[in-house]
């Protein structure tokens, strides 16, 4: 190999390398917004469907994508009883057994929305 040759390969993979990282740039940037929280629910969208979006970012971990859990270990949160929203409220903001508090995780709102998604039984109204 000339000395000419091994520049040029170094150019090429320096090109490459610049450009891998335009790539990843220009890719990572939605990406960082999606997860941004509240700002990634869209304006204007139902309580409804802002709570499915919450629900599936912090609860569905334990509690199963749309809801849908054994319930011998978790609580079945599809037959939670609809006429007590005080109970969901102070248990989601308080935490409850093995549940973890999200007072500080989640905003008021953040927590009706979830409502709203939990009380129409994962069904939009
Ligand atoms: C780390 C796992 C975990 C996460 C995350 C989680 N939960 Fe729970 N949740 C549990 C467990 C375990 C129970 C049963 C608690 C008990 O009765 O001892 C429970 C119980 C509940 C109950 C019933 C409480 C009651 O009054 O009997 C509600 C309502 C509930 N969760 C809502 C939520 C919502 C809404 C979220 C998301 C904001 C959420 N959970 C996130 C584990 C979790």
């Amino acid at each position: 190999m000339t000395a000419g040759s091994v520049r040029r390969h170094i150019w090429i993979a320096a090109g490459t390398a610049g450009l891998g990282l335009v790539v990843l740039v220009v890719f990572w940037r939605p990406a960082a917004a999606q997860t941004a929280g509240p700002q990634a629910t869209g304006r204007g969208a139902s309580d409804f469907e802002n709570g499915r979006l919450q629900f599936h970012r912090t609860c569905a971990q334990c509690h199963g994508r749309n809801m849908v859990n054994s319930g011998t270990t978790v609580y079945d949160l599809r037959n939670f009883p609809i006429d007590q929203p005080e109970r969901f409220i102070h248990s989601v903001i308080n935490g409850k057994g093995d549940m973890p508090s999200f007072r500080d995780a989640l905003s008021s709102e953040q927590v009706r929305w979830i409502w709203t998604y939990v009380s129409n039984r994962g069904t939009p109204p």
